[in-house]
């Protein structure tokens, strides 16, 4: 990360306000509160990032009520270098205000080399978490994710690691991220049994990506969990931003691994539409898609990533006009109903 000019460097006083704006939503039926609009910390906060803007990234999220931040233990370039830039961000800025942070991190993909650093088993979960609180400059997360399923580790491996890590004191509250609704049952029903606080799932739901409200969003409601919708602007796709071209420091012209330039111009006839509908509410598509799922039920909060502090002040104002007609809903239904 290319460090901040120290000689104009500016300790950081949060706003006194910083509550009045934001709704906090509870999690399932947990005792937990999360902000509507949470903040991610997959792009932007790696080695290669500018600390200056991550810096200021951060400081405006805790600014405006966001009290809520996503970290994984792979989330960079290189795995590991978001949590240890958190971590340095976080003694500068935030250390004095802990109690007032809900910080997230996981662990389930790909993070280091032999067969300990993947999936889901006790051994990679319990030292992968060890790592992070190390990177993070923390003594315990907020709630701490099995990020994706493993097919192989016995599901009650991993229950029961997520419970000893609770009971160690090294993580507040267990979730689980990118579950089917059949092991969302199979995990809640476990982690009841070994009276673990089990409060989320992390999914993927976006006007371009719909499938959880087939099964798993029914799901969740019925376990009495929170759910925090992550990539809500399909990386970047639900903003006006590919309306007239690929900017040349978007998601999209970086590179493929994340979004294909084939797939934005392929949307972009729905994008226009979609972008059209939220003119006529006073809204900017991205603001619109962000309401658009703050309105579903279930919904506990809007998990966004962003480049710019502008980018993040924006999309706050999405909280502000979550209610659609029935004829606004109909439309964008009518758009978006084949990413059911
Ligand atoms: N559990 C999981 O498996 C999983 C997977 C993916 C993500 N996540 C979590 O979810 C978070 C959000 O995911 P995501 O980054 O894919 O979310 P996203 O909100 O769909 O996309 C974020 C990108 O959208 C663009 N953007 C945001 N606000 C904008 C605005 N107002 N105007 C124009 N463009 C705007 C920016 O792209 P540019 O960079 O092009 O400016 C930004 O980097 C991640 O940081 C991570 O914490 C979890």
């Amino acid at each position: 990360m290319q460090i901040n000019d120290k000689s104009n460097y500016q300790k950081y006083h949060p706003n006194n306000k910083r509550y009045e704006e934001m709704t906090y939503n509870r999690s399932g039926k947990s005792g937990v509160l999360l902000p509507s609009i949470s903040l991610g910390l997959w792009h932007n906060f790696g080695k290669y990032d500018l600390q200056a803007n991550a810096e200021a990234i951060l400081r405006t999220a805790f600014d405006n009520g966001i009290t809520h931040f996503d970290l994984a233990n792979n989330y960079g370039p290189p795995f590991g270098s978001a949590e240890a830039n958190f971590g340095m961000l976080y003694k500068q800025n935030f250390e004095a205000y802990r109690d007032e942070l809900f910080i997230a991190t996981k662990a389930g993909y790909d993070m280091w080399e032999g067969p300990y650093g993947n999936f889901g088993s006790r051994k990679y979960l319990i030292s992968s978490l060890d790592q992070s609180l190390k990177r993070m400059n923390l003594d315990y997360v907020d709630v701490f994710y099995h990020h994706r399923p493993d097919p192989d580790t016995p599901l009650e491996e991993t229950a029961i690691a997520l419970h000893d890590i609770v009971r160690q004191g090294k993580a507040l509250y267990v979730g689980i991220s990118n579950y089917e609704a059949e092991g969302i049952v199979e995990m809640s029903t476990l982690l009841r049994e070994l009276k673990v606080p089990f409060i989320i799932e992390q999914a993927k739901y976006s006007m371009f990506d719909r499938s959880i409200e087939k099964t798993i969003l029914p799901t969740i409601i019925k376990q009495n969990l929170g759910c925090i919708a992550f990539s809500p602007l399909a990386q970047g796709m639900l903003t006006n931003k590919y309306i007239d071209g690929i900017p040349t420091d978007s998601r999209a012209a970086k590179g493929k691994t994340y979004l294909e330039v084939n797939e934005v111009e392929e949307k972009l006839p729905i994008i226009k539409a979609l972008n059209a509908i939220a003119q006529n509410r006073g809204q900017k598509l991205h603001q619109m898609a962000i309401s658009w799922l703050l309105h579903q039920k279930g919904i506990t909060s809007v998990l966004v990533g962003a480049s710019s502090s502008s980018q993040l002040i924006d999309n706050l104002s999405a909280t502000k006009n979550t209610e659609f007609s029935s004829e606004e809903l109909t439309q964008i239904n009518k758009l978006t109903s084949k990413f059911l």
